[in-house]
């Protein structure tokens, strides 16, 4: 097998399988909107994530536990209107899936139908396999998620590393086994020791897609706004900024509101 991603016109999970095979990492980020998706599809990304951090990112909230299964199928609407190659995931949202297969059924079913997204991913293990295992009978594909999983941040009281100790490291290993057994076609990491996802990626065949996990894992995720630098206020040790557009769209806003008071905009040639 040999990926050649220029012959690609649509990245599929056995894309992903074949760009692991190949030892080609994979990139990927969060959209949430036909404009900014149609940006990262053209600029090539692999997989675009219409994560429920929208919650945090597209409507303020302070958790990802708020956002409803409409608003994430508003959002991947828009983002798969707006791409073209990439490979749309869409997370299920908080309270579809947990504890009751086919309420999850339902939910992915209904992600895929009306937002004509490729893919569905859910936080969490063991604890969630049934759902998982019932989603995956209708065909559609399961992306897991493991480490931080943003929706038990309750549980969790605070968003530290996880999986540092030996029993919740051995928990994530046996999870990360049991989702790849079950047939999720890809893991996403967040937040554990390098050393334990690298280990997690190299003992098992399918991609291993991280978030503070690390560079020994198949692929690495951000989430948009906070890779260009709209946030100012969040920063963890994993995030690289790759643009300053706080700076930019407040010095693009500053100059339009001192055009327009000094009655500099609109100038002769900008009006009919
Ligand atoms: O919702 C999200 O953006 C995510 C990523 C952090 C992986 O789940």
């Amino acid at each position: 097998m040999s990926t050649n991603l220029k012959n690609v016109k649509r990245v599929t999970t056995h894309v992903l399988q074949e760009m692991k095979a190949d030892g080609v990492k994979i990139a990927m980020l969060t959209a949430y909107d036909y404009s900014l998706a149609r940006l990262v599809d053209r600029a090539g990304i692999d997989v675009i994530l219409v994560g429920d951090s929208a919650s945090n990112v597209m409507a303020g909230h302070e958790t990802t536990l708020p956002i409803t299964l409409d608003q994430m199928i508003y959002h991947a609407c828009g983002v798969v209107r707006g791409s073209e190659r990439a490979l749309i995931v869409v997370d299920l949202p908080f309270g579809t899936y947990q504890g009751n297969s086919k309420g999850a059924l339902n939910s992915a079913i209904r992600i895929m139908k009306e937002s004509g997204a490729h893919a569905v991913k859910l936080e969490g293990g063991k604890e969630v396999l049934t759902s998982i295992e019932r989603i995956l009978t209708a065909g559609i594909p399961v992306m897991g998620h493991l480490g931080l999983t943003p929706q038990s941040i309750y549980k969790f009281g605070t968003y530290v590393v996880r999986a540092k100790e030996q029993e919740e490291a051995d928990r994530l290993r046996a999870d990360a086994k049991l989702l790849e057994e079950a047939g999720c076609f890809a893991l996403v990491l967040e937040k554990i020791p390098a050393k334990l996802a690298a280990e997690v990626a190299a003992s098992v065949q399918i991609p291993v897609i991280g978030i503070g996990a690390g560079a020994g894992v198949d692929g690495q995720v951000l989430v948009l706004h906070d890779m260009l630098g709209i946030n100012q206020e969040f920063n963890p040790r994993f995030l690289r900024r790759y643009a300053d557009l706080h700076g930019v769209i407040t010095g693009a806003v500053s100059g339009y509101i001192k055009d327009v008071r000094a009655k500099d905009f609109p100038n002769n040639e900008e009006q009919y």
